[in-house]
C-alpha cells in the first residue's frame, strides 16, 4: 500500500503544532503507511504546491497562515464552511478532485460543547472580540449555533464592518472603547484578537458588567490560561481555554483522510502542551 501523506502549508510552519496532533492519532489509531509532515511553501508557490499533490502522492492537507484564503481561490470544489469563509484549512482528496473544507468553526463550537456540555447558545446574547482571521469562523458558527444577539467589538471598526458585510452577519457593532459596557447581559464573551497571547499586550477588559453565569472563551492558547480567563474565573465565571479548539478542529480532516474519528483526549492535549512548554 502506498504511505498515505498529508501536508500542513503555511509560511512559515515551524510553529505548527498539527504534526504533532495528526502523528499521535496516526500512532495511537495503529494506522499503517500514514505520514503527516510540516510543508513550508511561500506565497508565490502555492498555486504549484496544490497542483503538484498528484505526482507527490499527497492525500490531503491543512492549510495555515497566511494560505487559507488563496487556497480557498485557488480550489474549485469547496464545502458549505470553506464557501461560507472563503477560506479552507483542510484539504481533502476526493478523487478526481480536492476539496478545500473549513473545520475552525467546527473546532470552536466542539470545544465549548466540551468544555461545557449543555451549553444553550440560544439563551442570550454573545460579545466577540477582535475582527480578524480566527473571527471568521467563530462569528459564522455562532451565527449557526442560533445566538438570539451578537456584539462585535474591534480596535479598528472599519474592519468589523467589513466583516459583517462579507459574511452577510446581521452584527451590533460596538465601539472599541465600549467594550466593558456592552458585557451587560452577555451570555457568551469571545476573544479572537490576538491580546494576551504570549508577547502580546494584554487585553484590557474591565469585567464588572459580565454576568458571573457567563461563558468565557479565549482563542489564544499561549499562555493556556490568559489573563482573561483567569479573572474571569476568579469571579466565578465558567471557562474554557483556547487549546481545544486546535485539537478539535483536525478531527474532521484526519477522518477524512485516514477514516477513523479520532478522539482529542487529556493525553493529547498534555502532549501539545509539553511542546508549548
Ligand atoms: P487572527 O487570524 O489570529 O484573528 P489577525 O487577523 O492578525 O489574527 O487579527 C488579530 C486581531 O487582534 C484583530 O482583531 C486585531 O485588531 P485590528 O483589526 O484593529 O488590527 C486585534 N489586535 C491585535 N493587536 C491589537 C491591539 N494592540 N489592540 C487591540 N486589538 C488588537
Amino acid at each position: 500500500m502506498n504511505t498515505r501523506k498529508v501536508w500542513v502549508l503555511g509560511w512559515p510552519i515551524e510553529h505548527s503544532r498539527s504534526p504533532i496532533i495528526h502523528n499521535y492519532w496516526i500512532a495511537k489509531l495503529g494506522i499503517e503507511n500514514a505520514l503527516y509532515e510540516k510543508h513550508a511553501v511561500e506565497p508565490e508557490n502555492l498555486k504549484a504546491c496544490l497542483d503538484g499533490f498528484r505526482a507527490a502522492s499527497i492525500v490531503g492537507a491543512n492549510v495555515t497562515v497566511p494560505h487559507k484564503e488563496t487556497a480557498y481561490a485557488l480550489l474549485t470544489h469547496h464545502d458549505n464552511a470553506a464557501k461560507r469563509l472563503k477560506a479552507v484549512n483542510t484539504i481533502v482528496d476526493c478523487g478526481t478532485h480536492f476539496e478545500g473544507r473549513n473545520t475552525d468553526g467546527y473546532g470552536f463550537m466542539a470545544n465549548l460543547k466540551a468544555g461545557h456540555p449543555g451549553f444553550d447558545f440560544t439563551q442570550g446574547p454573545a460579545l466577540v472580540l477582535g475582527a480578524g482571521g480566527a473571527a471568521r469562523a467563530v462569528l459564522a458558527a455562532l451565527a449557526e449555533a442560533g445566538v438570539p444577539e451578537i456584539r462585535l467589538t474591534n480596535r479598528t471598526a472599519a474592519k468589523a464592518e467589513a466583516l459583517c458585510r462579507d459574511l452577510d452577519l446581521k452584527v451590533t457593532l460596538i465601539d472599541w472603547d465600549e467594550r466593558a459596557a456592552a458585557l451587560e447581559g452577555v451570555r457568551l464573551l469571545v476573544n479572537t484578537s490576538s491580546l494576551g497571547m504570549k508577547n502580546m499586550p494584554p487585553l484590557e477588559l474591565d469585567l464588572t458588567a459580565l454576568p458571573t453565569d457567563a461563558l468565557v472563551t479565549d482563542i489564544v492558547y499561549a499562555p493556556l490560561e490568559t489573563v482573561l480567563l483567569k479573572q474571569a474565573r476568579e469571579r466565578g465565571n465558567k471557562t474554557v481555554d483556547g487549546l481545544g479548539m486546535l485539537l478539535h478542529q483536525a478531527v474532521p480532516g484526519f477522518e477524512a483522510w485516514f477514516g477513523v474519528r479520532p478522539d482529542v483526549t487529556e493525553e493529547l492535549r498534555a502532549l501539545v502542551l509539553a511542546d508549548m512548554n
